[in-house]
This record gives C-alpha cells, sequence and structure tokens, in this order.
C-alpha cells in the first residue's frame, strides 16, 4: 500500500481494506450471538460511521431497523473543537428497544458521552456502541465503547469513513499522519 496525500499532509497505511473487513465480520458475529431475537436499532453516527456501518450491517442476521444520527465535534482540522452539535438528531421511538450505535472512531469519548445521555432520554432498554476505532489514550469520557474493531495510538487517521477536511472518507483502507 502507498502513502495518500490530502490537501495539505501525507498519510501511510496503517491497515488494509482485508484487516478491516475481517474484523468487522468478527465484531457481527459476536453481535449475532448477543442480540438474537431482540428488537434492535441499529443507530449509525454521521458522516464518519456510513462505510462501517453499511459493512457491518450486511452481516447481521437479528434484522435490525437502521436509523441514523448526526452529530459534529470536530470543525475543520485534526482537533475535536469539544463542542457537540446534534445536526440530526435521535428517532423518537427507541422506547423499549436495543440501540446499537455504530461508531468510526471513539477519540476523547465526548461524542459518545453525549449522544449517550441524549439516547438515555429516550428509555430504550439498553445502550451499547460498537466502533470501529478507539483511542484509549485520549479517552476522558465516561463509557467507553462495548464493541471495539482497534485499538489505536492517538494519532489522526483518515480513510473508510474517516476525513481530513471533508476529504479521505471514500478509501477501503485506513492512513495515519505521516509525520516524518
Ligand atoms: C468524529 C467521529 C466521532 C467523533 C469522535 O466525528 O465520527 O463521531 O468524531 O470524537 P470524540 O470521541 O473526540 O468525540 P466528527 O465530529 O469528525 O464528524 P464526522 O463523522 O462527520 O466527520
Amino acid at each position: 500500500m502507498e502513502k495518500v496525500y490530502i490537501h495539505d499532509k501525507a498519510f501511510r497505511p496503517l491497515m488494509t481494506a482485508l484487516t478491516i473487513q475481517d474484523r468487522i465480520e468478527k465484531m457481527a458475529g459476536e453481535l449475532n450471538g448477543l442480540y438474537a431475537g431482540k428488537e434492535v436499532v441499529l443507530l449509525p453516527v454521521l458522516s464518519g460511521a456510513f462505510l462501517f456501518a453499511a459493512d457491518l450491517c450486511r452481516h447481521l442476521s437479528f434484522g435490525p431497523e437502521v436509523e441514523f444520527v448526526k452529530l459534529s465535534s470536530y470543525g475543520k482540522g485534526m482537533a475535536s473543537s469539544g463542542t457537540i452539535r446534534a445536526v440530526l438528531p435521535p428517532p423518537a421511538n427507541l422506547e423499549g428497544r436495543h440501540v446499537i450505535i455504530v461508531e468510526d472512531i471513539v477519540d476523547s469519548g465526548l461524542t459518545s458521552d453525549y449522544l449517550r445521555e441524549e439516547l438515555a432520554a429516550c428509555k430504550p432498554d439498553s445502550v451499547a456502541m460498537a466502533s470501529l476505532l478507539y483511542k484509549p489514550d485520549s479517552f476522558r469520557g465516561q463509557t467507553p465503547p462495548e464493541f471495539t474493531g482497534f485499538v489505536i495510538p492517538p494519532a489522526f487517521v483518515i480513510g473508510y469513513g474517516l476525513d481530513y477536511n471533508g476529504k479521505g472518507r471514500e478509501l477501503n483502507a485506513i492512513y495515519v499522519l505521516d509525520e516524518a
């Protein structure tokens, strides 16, 4: 795999498309065991989770409904702004159902905390989060993801849904900022 160049930065490969897809299949297998027979709403967080959610849900056997939320914590650039906005709020019909939030990445955990608090008001039977990536060294939230694809170091990553100033989401693999 080669480096990619986006705007003013170079990014080197961190994980291949195959590695990602293998892990997603395994995570789906785990979810299939735990959620069989339950009323589940899959709740991808737009925009970053769109590829992960699309690939994950194709391996799920418990027939989830799929709804979306759109939250935004990053402005332009590479650091979280710390301010979360609900651009598209959670759906109203979550009472008595099991919610699986689908995220591309949990970084500071602020987005996750915000969303979990919003969802608690909707009285679901349970809430869990499946995040493809998790940065424990950056995390300062209340609840880490219940299902994690990959634990990664606190570096800036793009690809497979994750962007740098709007670009790079379409890449099949994940790349890390090349600081060399
Ligand atoms: C990213 C990502 C998570 C959040 C994680 O979204 O998709 O939702 O940041 O960061 P945190 O753990 O520090 O809160 P972003 O706000 O960049 O929006 P996007 O998904 O539309 O790119």
